[in-house]
């Protein structure tokens, strides 16, 4: 693959990194604070913890999807032979910006759990960082609900985003922020795991947009004032999210944006379609009620009959996302 072009450490180039002179050590390394290091292989942190993956080292593969920041390619790491998720982020910089970001990184590093794709590092080059992840080999759930999915596999899904959800916010303290179905991946496994959650939101802060999505996700409340997202406004975009997986498309149809977003705030929100039990219904409506403080908390979520009712039953997940890859639409 391309060799990238590498971490410019000649401090009178134009890079964005060039403002960071302060922190270069004699071995050409960048400092902070002694919490972190950044080179051109990866970044160190003073833990021991390092993100060792390096451009070098990866073998190009296909492209898996564009998102409104970048691409997601799938790459082999040679040294390892792990395959991986590799997206490219591209950064508008500031010197406590950048050094927010290498600490979020560190704790997403030290983070693990079954619903939560799994990070294995990340390295800077230029403006871009590149971030590598699980590769997940069944795709996001936008390409595999089809014309929707069973009560029993969206209950699946539910307990494993509502798990990862509450794991992020219990141990992490992080609100995802971004909660939708491309954000939510399958594997051939029938495991299902949340991605791209937002940190402590510096990263999405430094984020340079490309392009706007023409889905809205985003709960009532944070459309009306800015600034207002809470733990709660993940609750709707949960609720959101999977009555587009249950019924096999985005709820909200309008042909423009404002019309859209005036729909979410004004309207009645969505439901599940009628063949679906009172349980499933119920929890819905609860995730998507208007007023956030009325929104159920994880716990109560796991607690919900809809999820009690599944959540010690065997369902064949690894069936359904092997027939829903092989009638994927990209
Ligand atoms: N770890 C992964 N394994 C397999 N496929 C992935 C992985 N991460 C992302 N993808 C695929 O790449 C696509 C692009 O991902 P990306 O996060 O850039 O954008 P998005 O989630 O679709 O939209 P947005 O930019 O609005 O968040 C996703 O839709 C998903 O299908
Ligand atoms: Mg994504």
């Amino acid at each position: 693959m391309r060799k990238g072009p590498g971490l410019k450490l000649g401090l009178k180039e134009e890079t964005p990194f060039s403002n960071f002179s302060k922190y270069v050590d004699p071995s050409g390394k960048l400092n902070f604070a002694g919490k972190a290091i950044i080179h051109a292989d990866g970044v160190n942190f003073s833990n021991g913890s390092s993100f060792a993956i390096k451009m070098d080292d990866l073998l190009l593969q296909e492209e898996l999807g564009k998102g409104q920041y970048g691409t997601v390619k799938k790459v082999s790491h040679q040294v390892t032979n792990v395959v991986m998720a590799m997206k490219e982020i591209r950064l508008e910089l500031d010197e406590t910006k950048l050094q927010q970001i290498l600490m979020e990184l560190d704790v997403l590093h030290k983070s693990t759990s079954e619903d939560i794709v799994e990070f294995y590092g990340a390295f800077f080059i230029e403006s871009c960082v590149y971030y590598c992840m699980e590769y997940m080999d069944c795709g996001s759930l936008d390409k595999l609900y089809g014309d929707g999915v069973p009560e029993d596999v969206l209950a699946k899904i539910a307990i494993s985003m509502v798990k990862g959800l509450k794991f992020l916010k219990d141990e992490l303290s992080i609100i995802h922020r971004d909660v939708k179905p491309t954000n939510v991946l399958v594997n051939m496994k029938g495991q299902v795991k949340l991605c791209d959650f937002g940190v402590s939101g510096q990263l999405n802060k430094s984020l340079a947009k490309t392009n706007i999505g023409c889905q809205s996700y985003m709960a009532p409340e944070r459309i009306k004032a800015v600034d207002t997202y809470t733990v709660s406004s993940d609750v709707w975009s949960l609720g959101l999210s999977l009555v587009e997986v249950a019924g096999g498309k985005y709820p909200y149809t309008y042909d423009n944006m404002f019309a859209q977003l005036r729909a979410i705030v004004e309207e009645e929100p969505p439901s599940l379609p009628e063949h679906y039990s009172e349980e499933a219904r119920d929890f819905i409506s609860a995730c998507l009620h208007k007023e956030p403080s009325k929104r159920p908390s994880y716990a109560e979520l796991l607690q919900h009959p809809f999820i009690q009712k599944y959540i010690d039953q065997d369902v064949d997940m690894k069936s359904w996302a092997i027939q829903a890859l092989e009638s994927r639409q990209d």
